[in-house]
């Protein structure tokens, strides 16, 4: 079994301080999910940009394994689950779960395709679960609590908590567990202060650069998978990143989109072509020729997502 701690999306850091404040939660869930499906070998794998949270995560493994809650035989059960923690060298693709098993294997990080899927035949040809790090640190408190106890917090089919990211231009940036449902406006202003420079916040980036945008207006959605999509967006891994009005959304439109064209590995053709493209569309309309039309799109494209954008590019022309 396998533990994406990768966490390649910006503004995002939950599996990070997870890993460094609550190491042995994580490990619990591991040792839980293993024991469940069977699964003798596990790996964590994270990013060499984030050395603290390596340094602190061995250091509980190896407790773990001198507690009798790793190895063989654990805690006399004679069931057996062996840990470790591998690093890679932060491509953003090499967290999506096939690009992550191949670098695992030591190849370079290009997606596989599926099916196959993991759970059939995943690492070294293996039957793997792979799940996050928030995925797996919530299974000791559900084993412990039961079932109703965490689907009480959240709402519609998105229950439980969500370990929010609040980073940008705000006052209290930090990691908030919330139940599902605190809308965009209440976690920007009641926990997040509004914004550091004391400036009006403009818009606020949600789930990444692969994610979107949502300008003022939007704020009043609800912060769970349904609301997030019925307007176009989605939650991704929880990292919110706040911009105040000083801030040229098209130069932040253009560094998602250039986000996707270097981080691509550049097996699919939506992706490889559709983000060099959607770099170029983004030039086209922030260039002074294409003032004119740029003004119609103004307000359209604040809502879009790279790869929206991407796809809109003929319409552009
Ligand atoms: C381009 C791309 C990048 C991804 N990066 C991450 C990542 O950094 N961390 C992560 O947990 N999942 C990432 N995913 C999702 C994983 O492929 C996979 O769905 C996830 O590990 C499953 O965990 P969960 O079901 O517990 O959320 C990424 C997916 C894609 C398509």
């Amino acid at each position: 079994m396998i533990c994406n701690a990768d966490e390649g999306d910006s503004g995002t850091f939950a599996d990070r301080m997870l890993m460094e404040g609550d190491p042995f939660t994580l490990i619990e869930g591991m040792i839980i999910c293993a024991l469940a499906v069977g699964a003798t070998q596990g790996y964590v794998y994270t990013r060499s940009e984030y050395p603290n949270a390596c340094k602190i995560f061995t250091q509980a493994i190896e407790n773990a394994y001198k507690a009798g809650y790793l190895g063989d035989n654990i805690c006399g059960s004679r069931k057996s689950f062996h840990l470790e923690l591998r690093m890679g060298a932060g491509a953003y693709i090499c967290g999506e779960e096939t690009s992550l098993m191949e670098s695992l294997e030591g190849k370079r990080g290009l997606v596989r395709n599926k099916p196959p899927l993991p759970a059939i035949e995943g690492l070294f040809g293996k039957p793997t679960v792979i799940n996050n790090v928030i995925s797996l640190a919530s299974v000791p408190i559900i084993l412990a609590k039961g079932a109703d106890y965490y689907r009480d917090f959240g709402q519609g089919r998105s229950l439980g908590t969500l370990p929010i990211q609040l980073a940008g231009n705000i006052q209290r940036p930090g990691l908030f567990e919330l139940a599902f449902g605190v809308t965009v406006r209440e976690l920007l202003y009641d926990f997040g202060g509004g914004s550091r420079t004391g400036r009006p916040l403009k818009a606020v980036q949600i789930g990444g650069p692969l994610g979107a945008y949502l300008p003022e207006q939007e704020w009043d959605t609800d912060l769970d998978y349904e609301h997030l999509a019925s307007r176009g967006a989605m939650l991704g891994h929880g990292g919110m990143v706040a911009f105040d009005d000083q801030t040229d959304m098209s130069q932040m439109a253009r560094f998602a989109m250039e986000f996707c064209e270097i981080e691509s590995c550049g097996k699919c053709t939506p992706c490889r072509i559709g983000s060099v493209r959607g770099v170029e569309v983004i030039d086209r309309l922030t260039s002074s020729e294409a003032r004119p039309k740029r003004l119609t799109m103004h307000c359209w494209w604040i809502y879009a997502t790279p790869w929206s954008l991407a796809r809109c590019a003929p319409w552009v022309e």
